[in-house]
């Protein structure tokens, strides 16, 4: 199991950002998710090196579906990034975290009028739009709107078919051959209230071929360049989405990001040979800033061995606050927490407590003997994790705790039995 920068082992405990796990569980109780702060500004500062060059200008935008909250958000903004959000939810908890609107662009298929009128009210930065119906819903509106196109550029990453999002049947933007493109080019041109800025796309999510990011900025720019031409317009900005894929076990990571600094090399490159008028380039990561920050302590109840001779160990937690190995059979390292120095005696199957054969976290890891009572540790839970939890089984849902410069405080509560039946009538 990989120990991060921010991981280390004390008396045989592990622990996080200098506070030793079993005193975290002790104090908050498990299950319990942990993001190291530490390291999240750390993502935040390496990503604002490497995507930098002195002729573009860079955006970050940290997506916020990763993991949203209040705390989270106020981080980024010390951080001085800016955030996407998907959903009326995200954007009023940035709002209330005292976010900048000017830092805020908005994603979605389907936004609710609501969520747009909440989007214009708030004067946000861009609504980025996926489609012919909302740019025409947007143009029927009276606001004035600096918009981004997401558009399909038809790129296959090789990366979970869930988590692939720019294949040819996919939901999301506006394929470059579509008549769409077109029409919606147009329909802008037109438009007494809205410019058109710039194009965006995301092509998936956990990639690791850096080549696969080159592929698409080269094709974004291609493309660009033939519309410029065909529309006589001037686009200022390029946000080429997330997907940065991280290290949960084995060798899944990409190991340098300074490939971010390539890619713009290529990009500035392009831009002066073709003289096109883009100049502001953006990325939209997630995962990256929050994945490898986060772990999530269980408390090991029971444990069984099944006929066929299956290990399992029994967790207080499950597939309510890590749906990803049940969803798309994601893999996970995991550790005895309390016991980090003894031997591995045998392969264990760490299942939870829910209703549902595939409630299964990790399917087969070598752990020490574990004891009733033991805290399990799983790695790498920072994104994706609370921010699809579920109340299966009315489970309610773990408190989040943020541990840095040595202290802890919980951003998210745990929630309560009452929590649970608080909307029942
Ligand atoms: N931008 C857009 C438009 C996106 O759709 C996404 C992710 C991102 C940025 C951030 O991607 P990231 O850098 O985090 O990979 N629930 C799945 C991931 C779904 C991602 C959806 N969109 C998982 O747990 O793996």
């Amino acid at each position: 199991m990989r120990l991060f920068e921010h991981m280390n082992i004390e008396n045989n405990v592990l622990t996080i950002g200098g506070i030793k796990t079993t005193d975290l569980a002790e104090k908050y109780n498990t299950p319990l998710y942990i993001l190291n702060g530490d390291a999240i500004r750390k993502q935040c500062r390496m990503l604002k090196r490497e995507f930098n060059h002195p002729k573009l200008k860079t955006t970050i935008l940290y997506a916020s579906k990763a993991f949203c909250s209040k705390a989270m958000y106020q981080l980024i903004a010390e951080e001085d990034l800016s955030i996407d959000v998907v959903s009326g939810g995200e954007l009023y908890t940035a709002i209330q975290s005292g976010f900048d609107p000017k830092k805020i662009y908005f994603h979605g298929n389907n936004k609710s009028m609501d969520e747009i009128q909440m989007a214009v009210d708030y004067k946000i930065q861009r609504i980025i739009v996926d489609n012919l119906m909302e740019l025409e819903y947007l143009n029927s509106l009276d606001a004035p709107m600096e918009i981004l196109l997401r558009v399909n550029p038809g790129i296959e990453a090789h990366t979970h078919e869930y988590i692939q999002t720019a294949k040819e049947t996919s939901k999301f933007g506006i394929s470059f051959e579509s008549y769409d493109l077109g029409k919606a080019i147009e329909l802008i041109q037109n438009s007494d209230t809205m410019t058109l800025k710039g194009l965006h796309c995301h092509i998936g999510s956990q990639i690791h071929e850096i080549s696969t990011f080159e592929k698409t900025a080269q094709v974004m720019l291609d493309q660009i360049k033939l519309l410029e031409h065909k529309y006589h317009l001037k686009l200022e900005e390029l946000n080429l989405g997330g997907g940065f894929g991280v290290y949960y076990f084995e060798d899944q990571e990409i190991k340098n990001y300074d490939f971010l600094n390539v890619l713009l090399q290529y990009i500035y490159g392009y831009i002066s040979k073709n003289n096109l008028f883009i100049h502001h380039i953006m990325i939209e990561p997630g995962r990256l800033i929050v994945a490898n920050a986060g772990i999530t302590l269980y408390a090991v109840g029971f444990s069984k061995e099944t006929l066929s001779g299956r290990k399992y160990i029994f967790v207080n937690g499950g597939m309510t606050d890590n749906i990803r190995p049940a969803l798309y059979q994601a893999k996970y390292e995991a550790c005895v927490a309390n016991n980090m120095t003894a031997e591995n005696t045998s392969l264990y199957t760490i299942a939870g407590k829910c209703c549902e054969s595939g409630d299964v976290l990790i399917d087969e890891v070598s752990l020490p003997t574990p004891k009733i009572g033991d805290i399990l540790a799983v790695m790498s839970t920072g994104a994706y994790g609370y921010s699809m939890a579920s109340h299966y089984n009315r489970i309610p849902n773990p408190a989040v705790v943020m541990v840095e410069q040595g202290n802890s405080k919980v951003i998210i509560q745990r929630e309560a039995y009452e929590d649970l039946i608080r909307l029942d009538l």
